[in-house]
């Protein structure tokens, strides 16, 4: 097989978006879009694989990691020159180039295998994605000659009326023999409307040197979106969306609404949980069988245990073991590490602590870094003071100990195991094994007061 390479075009600002956040950085299901984009690339083998960073580049780079080289363009002036930066790195070689767009990324690993196959079948010179949409507007169309073959590209802005009126688009991915690129890189001009160095001008330098252009068309429209404003954004974001949810469900998951429900592509769920609407799942979070996430749940890069249930709740960074019931409106936040059959009710927020198998904290609760052992029961409005303003401390809790209603556990405070707080304690020093804590002044009734109370008035 011919050597194979990719150019990931990166370096826009993406003015259109609107944002301050470069273009190929703006989430979907909150991954950086060039992600897909590689992700893409991951099914299909790849030589070498060269990213053109410049607005941003330091960010973007940091988001690509290992997944790409880089190749800075300085000022852009357009997708040829963009692609002109990958010249050092490629020009030596002989092979196929994929050049695809960082900002089209519901594109498939399917669709550049076929479009491969397609360039390398046909022995073309240059072989374009192209489809066929409704509205055309923005793109650049393909302009065939009587016989049907491509002749070359126009720009929705460079376009005529009678241009326009094509429907056929460039999805801005194409397959190139790679020392033909760029050859023909070199006499790209930029007299156009935009006064950019085109890369679809390749396309026409080619054709005019009698070199066989080919077009593979898809008829999966969807998957050629280009991002350029936020609207497209959103539209980008429902298209991955149904497809991850479609996904899930014909592996035996239940999802009750799947417009309204956000799963990450790289969360993982087993067979016969049920996710119900108002559901964001995100990052690398791991979702257990006959598990219930949902209604109106956040989980992130979590793992929720098998038959566990999160209503209503937000749980970010954290293990959740099995037969967990959470919420609903609990908060379970970063580095925390609930055992199995453990209740955490509503009202409740854990932070950075580990609390046993079969412990509860039902109600009102702040727990924060703090180790709870098992079968251990947490009184309504309990809190682990953990901060004195200056640093954190460490609260421990022995197995099957039992904490009152709306104690303060003063930190750093070790309450051992079997010991009882009493309800309204500020507890502030540690409670040995088995012992009773009561930290609160003594009731005085005074008896006849209100009587006295009255007379006075
Ligand atoms: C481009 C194509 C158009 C096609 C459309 C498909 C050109 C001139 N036009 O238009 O035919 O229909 O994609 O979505 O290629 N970039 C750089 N350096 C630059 C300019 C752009 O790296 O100097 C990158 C951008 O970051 C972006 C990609 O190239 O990821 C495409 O650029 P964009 O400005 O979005 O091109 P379109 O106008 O969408
Ligand atoms: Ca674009």
């Amino acid at each position: 097989m011919k050597k194979r390479f990719a150019i990931v075009l990166a370096a826009g600002q993406g003015t259109r978006m609107k944002s301050k956040l470069y273009k190929v950085l703006h989430p979907i299901l909150e991954r950086p879009m060039i992600l897909y984009v590689l992700d893409a690339l991951d099914a299909v083998s790849i030589d070498k694989r060269i990213t053109v960073v410049g607005h941003g580049a330091e960010k973007v780079k940091e988001v690509v990691g290992s997944r790409s080289e880089f190749v800075l363009q300085k000022e852009q002036l357009g997708t040829a020159h963009a692609v002109m930066q990958a010249e050092s790195l490629l020009q030596n070689e002989d092979g196929t180039t994929l050049v695809v767009c960082g900002d089209t990324p519901l594109i498939t690993a399917e669709t550049f295998k076929k479009l491969f196959d397609h360039h390398e079948k046909t022995k073309a010179k240059a072989t374009i994605l192209t489809t066929k949409v409704d509205d055309p507007t923005g793109y650049g169309r393909i302009i065939r000659n009587e016989a049907g073959m491509v002749e070359r590209i126009v720009e929705h802005k460079d376009a005529n009326e009678e241009e326009k009126l094509v429907n056929e688009i460039n999805t801005g991915t194409y397959c190139f023999d790679n020392k033909s690129l760029f050859e023909a890189l070199k006499e790209v001009d930029n007299n156009n409307a935009q006064n950019e160095y085109y890369l679809p001008d390749v396309i026409e330098i080619l054709q005019k040197h009698g070199e066989t252009i080919s077009a593979f068309v898809t008829e999966n429209a969807d998957e050629t979106v280009g991002i350029n404003d936020r609207v497209a954004l959103s539209e980008a974001e429902k298209i991955m969306k149904r497809r991850i949810n479609r996904r899930h469900m014909l592996s035996g998951v239940t999802i009750v609404d799947p417009d309204h429900t956000y799963i990450g592509p790289e969360v993982v769920i087993e067979q016969d949980a049920v996710i119900y609407p108002g559901t964001i799942i995100t990052g690398k979070s791991h979702i257990g069988e006959n598990a219930i996430i949902g209604p109106n749940s956040e989980i992130i890069d979590s793992s929720i245990g098998a038959s566990s249930t999160v209503r209503q709740s937000t749980v970010k960074n954290s293990k959740i073991g099995n037969n967990v019931d959470i919420g609903p409106f609990a908060h379970i936040r970063p580095d925390s590490n609930i055992g199995d059959n453990v209740r955490i009710g509503n009202f409740v927020e854990i932070k950075k602590s580990q609390i046993g198998n079969y412990s509860k904290v039902p109600h009102l609760s702040y727990i924060g870094d703090t180790i709870i052992g098992e079968r251990v029961n947490i009184g309504s409005g309990t809190i682990t003071v953990n901060y004195d303003g200056n640093s954190k401390h460490q609260t421990i809790i022995g197995d099957d100990s039992f904490i009152g209603c709306n104690v303060n556990l003063v930190a750093p405070v070790k309450i051992e195991s079997g010991a009882y707080v009493a309800a309204g304690s500020t507890i502030t020093r540690d409670v040995p094994k088995d012992a009773l804590a009561i930290a609160r002044a003594r009731q005085t009734n005074k008896e006849g007061y209100v009587e006295k109370l009255i007379k006075r008035k």
